[in-house]
């Protein structure tokens, strides 16, 4: 354990890095705190009125050694700051390419979390320890931030922005979780825990959930809004198709590429016109008001799994029903 005077229990190896450069910070400042106070009372005392301390003039001199010595010191010191501290800000904005993905909702005043299996929950972070988990998220609202201070990690959730936050927990607990953005009247209440579990257990825990998978629960809204009229395949087809679609680089009616990722695609969802497909008239509505953030990262996640499995299902676009209705 060995945790920092002061700091709240450590839950993973980051945290102990994040401690470190704290503690240096400190400990450089506390030298330099001391140090000055020392020759202000040293002085202090030695130059006191009726003290016999010379205070004769000395003729001031130019001392280039000096001068450099007390330039280039403090600028290595902040150099060290700013390297360690860049080096942790970048892992941070890193996470693994097989981290476990949670997505997460904030809204006035909770948190909606939802597993790639399609486990849901509320205010509680179910995760396995040793694994990179990424977190994917989103307010319905307004500016909340959501943090967890046993990891050392804190990212403002946004409205109509994905924000990611990663962490790896390397020991079994639970760690307080707090929305760190003043958010509304019930703000000190948008709070929860991280529950971190032996692999096995947590595999036990997810099993137990009975919440529809994100891609189902996506497929359904996609036929619901009825997106497979449009989004078909073949020549005739009104809009592009979403088979292989997911993180492909896609060229643009207005010239260029986009990637088509979670960014892009709601994008696409809320506000159709921003950026159409080369080929493609910008006839979509906008479906801005009809799906909230948790069912948008829904059809993401359908989108995707038509990436991942295209062998394995038929997707619903190629039934071909209805055609000719404008959806
Ligand atoms: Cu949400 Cu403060």
């Amino acid at each position: 354990m060995n945790d920092g005077l002061f700091l709240p229990t450590r839950g993973s190896a980051y945290a102990g890095e994040v401690d470190a450069l704290y503690a240096f910070l400190v400990a450089v400042s506390l030298f330099f705190t001391f140090g000055i106070c020392f020759f202000i009372l040293f002085f202090a005392v030695r130059y006191r009125t009726g003290s016999k301390a010379s205070r004769a003039p000395i003729a001031v001199r130019h001392i280039r050694l000096i001068e450099i010595t007390w330039s280039v010191i403090p600028l290595l010191l902040a150099m060290v700051m700013f390297g360690w501290g860049a080096a942790l800000f970048l892992r941070q904005q890193q996470p693994p390419e097989d981290a476990l993905e949670v997505t997460v909702v904030g809204k006035q005043w909770m948190w909606s979390l939802q597993h790639p299996g399609g486990r849901r929950e509320h205010n509680e972070l179910h995760v396995p320890v040793g694994r990179a988990v990424k977190l994917r998220m989103i307010s319905e609202d307004v500016i909340h931030s959501f943090y967890v201070p046993a990891f050392r990690v804190k990212q403002d959730v946004l409205p109509g922005r994905y924000t990611t936050l990663w962490f790896q927990p390397d020991r079994v607990g639970e760690h307080h979780l707090f929305c760190a953005e003043y958010c509304g009247t019930e703000h000190s209440l948008m709070i929860g825990k991280v529950i971190v579990r032996e692999p096995g257990e947590f595999a036990r825990w997810l099993a137990r959930g009975s919440d529809e998978p994100p891609e189902i629960a996506g497929r359904k809204l996609f036929e619901q809004f009825r997106c497979h009229t449009c989004h078909t395949q073949g020549e005739t087809a009104r809009a592009p198709s979403l088979d292989g679609l997911f993180k492909k680089k896609t060229p643009l009616e207005s010239g260029g590429f986009v990637v088509a990722d979670e960014e892009y695609i709601r994008e696409s969802i809320l506000d159709p016109r921003a950026k159409v497909v080369a080929g493609f008239q910008p006839i979509m509505p906008t479906f801005e008001g009809q799906i909230g953030e948790q069912g948008i990262l829904q059809i993401i996640a359908y989108i995707k799994s038509l990436s991942e499995t295209d062998s394995q299902e038929a997707p619903p676009e190629r039934d071909g029903e209805d055609t000719d209705d404008d959806g």
